[in-house]
């Protein structure tokens, strides 16, 4: 056996080291790196039985999954809203997200409360014209992609017996009309779905919904990862727009909400401030000037 290597038994710990609590790890991992013979099998057994292990657990833990926030944005404008609401999704392709977003609504007893609208041209993808649009390696988003049946997604509906449902079939530009939009300020959109792929089809929803959306809104971006995130691209361009650019407005910003978001940028609240601020109905307004708590002892327990 070779002499252990100095750093195995320290004296002076490096402060994360003594944070973390890993030194006693490491020391370990070490020691066993050096029972196990050559570089190949050390290597083999880290990556299966160590890296791997650690990767599934941490994506287990605390992975974002693109369905859970429903539920939670769903029980959340119940219970503090009054009246009636209403969920959008841009991008119903096929429906796949679309009989989830129903699904959760009739779960949770919110048919008569909230109605989804969902939008699609129907033909797949337009072109990608927009520099924001192009893909840093090549991956370009396809014209036509995604194409899918209107009639299919109604069927299926209909067999399911949503009456909550409506289809808005077309290119944003022309299913966004001012008649919509007036019926959606007296249902407001508690949360929009924006699976549209392109930063010029989005630009197009947020552009055209803004005056609707209320104070609080949850819009959740499925294509924010688009070209690593950057804010040159994609949809994280549009939201780099809205907040340093003022693309809505100087009143309105988006906010990334880090408790529905877990590991990923992808939901934001719609935020507006001022004359053009619209606000939800809110169910329960505090009446009572809230107290104190009483002094208790100095340890860390509430
Ligand atoms: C990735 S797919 C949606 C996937 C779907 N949400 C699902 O869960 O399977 C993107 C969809 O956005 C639609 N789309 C993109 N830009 C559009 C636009 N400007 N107008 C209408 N539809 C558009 C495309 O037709 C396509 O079906």
């Amino acid at each position: 056996m070779t002499a252990r290597p100095s750093w195995v038994d320290d004296p002076h710990p490096s402060i994360d080291e003594q944070r973390l609590g890993t030194r006693g790890l490491r020391r370990g991992l070490a020691l066993l790196g050096r029972l196990l013979p050559g570089e190949w099998l050390r290597t083999v057994l880290w990556r299966g039985l160590v890296a791997k292990p650690r990767k599934v657990l941490r994506r287990a833990a605390t992975g974002f999954y693109r369905i859970d926030h429903v539920y939670e944005v769903l029980e959340e404008f119940a219970s503090e809203v009054e009246g009636p609401l209403s969920v959008l999704e841009f991008g119903t392709a096929q429906g796949y997200a679309t009989a989830k977003l129903l699904y959760a609504i009739r779960h949770l007893g919110l048919e008569d409360r909230v109605c989804y609208h969902g939008f699609d041209s129907f033909e797949g993808l337009p072109a990608a014209v927009d520099p924001e649009d192009r893909g840093f390696r090549g991956n370009d988003w396809i014209e036509g992609s995604y194409r899918a049946s209107l009639a299919g997604i109604e069927a299926y509906c209909a067999a399911k017996g949503y009456r909550n449902a409506r289809f808005h079939p077309g290119y944003f530009e022309a299913t966004l009309g001012p008649e919509l939009l007036a019926e959606l300020r007296t249902t407001p959109p508690c949360l929009v779905w924006l699976d549209c792929d392109l930063y010029s089809s989005t630009r197009t929803v947020l552009e055209r919904l803004a005056d609707v959306l209320p104070t609080g809104c949850v819009l959740y971006f499925d294509d924010i990862d688009f070209n690593y995130g950057s804010r040159f691209t994609g949809q994280a361009r549009l939201i780099h727009e809205i907040n340093h650019e003022g693309l809505l407005g100087s009143d309105t910003e988006l906010v990334l909400d880090r408790e529905l978001s877990w590991d990923s940028a992808r939901i934001y609240r719609f935020v507006r401030v001022g004359e053009r601020a619209l606000a939800y109905r809110p169910r329960f307004t505090r009446t009572v000037p809230a107290e104190a708590r009483p002094i208790g002892d100095g340890s860390p327990f509430p």
